[in-house]
C-alpha cells in the first residue's frame, strides 16, 4: 500500500470531516502549500480558488506570519484569558480598536467564528438587563433567512438555512427571521432602485410591533456568504444602522467572511460608514493560520458589564484558547503585512482583472448572473438559457463545474449551484486570468453536458 493510500484509508476511516456525507467522501490531503497554490499528497498541485474555507488571507506560509508564529513558540504557546493576559493579544486588541469602525474598542476573543457570534448574542442579552437603564425584557433577535452566523445553538438560532439547521430546529431558540434583502427576490412591482427601501420597510414593521422585546438586530454585512453570496441592495445596511437607532435596538454585524479587505475595504461596514454596536471577526483575523475570533464593543457596551466581582455585572463566558498567543500573533503579522504591503490598495486593479472575468463568465449560456465585491464573487447558473431556472439538483452541476477547474488547477467549492469565487488578496494579476479561465472553460463543459443529460432524461426535474 503508498504512503497516500494508506492515510485516505485511515482519513476515510477515522477522520469525521465537517459538512461532509462521509459515504461519499473521496480523500483529498493537502500535504504542503506555497502562496495561494496547495500540493496533495498524490502530487496534484491546485490554486486556492477559495482561501481555504474563506479564511487565507495573504497566501500560505508567508514569510512574515510564519516567522510571527516560531518567534511566539520561543516566548510562549499558550497562556489563558481567564484573569490573565499576554502580550500578542493585547497588542492585537488594541490595533483591532484603532482599525474597527468608530468608537468599538474592547475585544473579547474567541477560537472560531461561531463563538465570537455567542459572544456577541450574550453581551447584548446581558447589556440589557445592566445597562443604565435597564431594559430587561428585551431579550429577542432579530437576524435574516438564508443567514449563516455559525454551527453552535445559538449562533445557529440566528442563521437561517434550512439545510444546516432543520434538524436542530427543536433545539433552537426563537428568532424573528426576516426575507433576505436578495435583489433578485423583489416583486415585479417594486423597481431595483427602491430594493432596499422595500426590505427596510419589512424591517421597520417588525421594530415598530417588537421594539421594545428586541435586543439586537444581526446580520452579515454587504454579502450573506453561505447563502450563496447574497449581495444585499446599496443602502440597507446605512438603514438598518438608521432603524436600529431609531428603535433602541442593538446591531451585532458578522465580519467573519467580509472582514480584512476581502470586499475592497477593510470592512464591509466601511462600505457604507456603519459602526455595529458588536462587531464579529474570525476567519482571515490570524490570516486563516490559527483558530482565533472576536467580538468588539464600544465603551457604551463594555461599561455596562464593570463592576466588583461580587456585582454580577461579569460577561460569564470565555474559551480555553480565546487570546491564544500564536493565533495573536499571526494575527498581528497579518494586520502588519496588510499595512506594509499597502495590500487594500492592490485590491482594485485585482478585483478589476476578476471582473473581466466575470464579464466573459457572463455571456455563457447558463450562467445567469455574476456578482461581486472585491474579491468576493458569485456566479449563478441557470438551466434554461436567457432565464434563471437551476438545474435539477441531482445533477451537482456546481459540484461538477468544480472538478472540471480542479483538472485545470483550480479548486473551488460551490455552494449547490452558487460558484463561489473568494481568492487569497495576495492572488497575482496572472493567477486571477488563470482562476478565470478555468472557471469559464468549466463552466461551460459541464453546464452544456448537464443541459444534455436533462434534456435526455425521461422525467426532467428542474427543482
Ligand atoms: C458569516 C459567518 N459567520 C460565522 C461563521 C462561523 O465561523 P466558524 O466556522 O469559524 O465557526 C461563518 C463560517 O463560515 C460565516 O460564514
Amino acid at each position: 500500500m503508498t504512503e497516500h493510500a494508506q492515510l485516505a484509508a485511515w482519513d476515510q476511516h477515522h477522520f469525521w470531516h465537517a459538512f461532509t456525507q462521509m459515504e461519499e467522501y473521496e480523500p483529498q490531503i493537502i500535504d504542503h502549500a506555497q502562496g495561494v497554490w496547495l500540493a496533495d499528497t498524490q502530487g496534484n498541485r491546485f490554486l486556492d480558488g477559495i482561501s481555504s474555507m474563506w479564511c487565507n488571507l495573504l497566501g500560505h506560509c508567508h514569510p512574515g506570519i510564519d516567522g510571527a508564529i516560531r518567534e511566539q513558540l520561543d516566548q510562549v504557546a499558550h497562556s489563558t484569558s481567564l484573569g490573565m493576559s499576554n502580550v500578542p493579544a493585547i497588542e492585537l486588541a488594541r490595533q483591532l480598536a484603532e482599525i474597527a469602525p468608530g468608537d468599538l474598542q474592547h475585544v473579547f476573543y474567541a477560537s472560531d467564528g461561531s463563538s465570537a457570534v455567542e459572544i456577541a448574542l450574550k453581551t447584548a442579552f446581558q447589556y440589557w438587563r445592566q445597562c443604565e437603564n435597564p431594559r430587561p425584557e428585551k431579550t429577542e433577535f432579530i437576524a435574516l433567512s438564508q443567514a449563516y452566523h455559525g454551527d453552535t445553538i445559538g449562533s445557529a438560532s440566528v442563521g437561517g438555512i434550512e439545510r444546516f439547521n432543520g434538524i436542530f430546529s427543536p433545539l433552537l431558540f426563537d428568532v424573528h427571521h426576516l426575507p433576505t434583502p436578495d435583489p433578485r427576490r423583489l416583486p415585479e412591482t417594486i423597481p431595483q432602485d427602491q430594493a432596499a427601501d422595500y426590505f427596510l420597510a419589512q424591517l421597520e414593521k417588525l421594530l415598530a410591533e417588537r421594539h421594545e422585546k428586541v435586543a439586537a438586530v444581526v446580520l452579515e454585512p454587504l454579502i450573506q456568504a453561505a447563502a450563496g453570496m447574497v449581495f444585499h441592495p446599496p443602502g440597507y445596511l446605512q438603514g438598518v444602522r438608521k432603524l436600529t437607532r431609531q428603535y433602541n435596538v442593538l446591531l451585532i454585524t458578522d465580519e467573519i467572511v467580509t472582514g480584512f479587505g476581502r470586499t475592497g475595504q477593510m470592512f464591509a461596514c466601511d462600505h457604507e460608514d456603519v459602526t455595529p454596536d458588536i462587531l464579529c471577526l474570525g476567519k482571515s483575523l490570524s490570516g486563516g493560520y490559527l483558530p482565533l475570533a472576536a467580538a468588539i464593543t464600544p465603551p457604551e457596551i463594555y461599561s455596562a458589564f464593570l463592576g466588583s466581582a461580587a456585582s454580577g455585572r461579569t460577561l460569564m463566558h470565555g474559551h480555553t484558547y480565546g487570546g491564544n498567543p500564536l493565533a495573536c500573533a499571526a494575527a498581528l503579522a497579518t494586520l502588519n503585512a496588510l499595512q506594509e504591503g499597502q495590500i487594500i490598495a492592490t485590491l482594485p486593479a485585482k478585483a478589476e482583472q476578476l471582473s473581466s472575468h466575470l464579464k466573459k463568465i457572463k455571456q455563457l449560456p447558463h450562467v445567469a448572473e455574476t456578482r461581486q465585491k472585491g474579491l468576493i464573487a458569485a456566479v449563478e447558473l441557470t438551466a434554461v438559457p436567457g432565464e434563471c431556472q437551476p438545474f435539477a439538483a441531482e445533477l451537482r452541476v456546481g459540484a461538477c463545474i468544480c472538478q472540471e477547474t480542479f483538472s485545470r488547477g483550480v479548486m473551488l467549492r460551490p455552494l449547490r449551484d452558487t460558484l463561489v469565487i473568494i481568492p487569497p488578496l495576495s492572488i497575482s494579476l496572472d493567477e486571477l486570468d488563470l482562476l478565470g479561465s478555468a472557471l469559464c472553460e468549466s463552466i461551460d463543459i459541464a453546464t452544456r453536458q448537464a443541459a444534455n443529460t436533462a434534456s435526455t432524461c425521461p422525467t426532467p426535474s428542474a427543482s
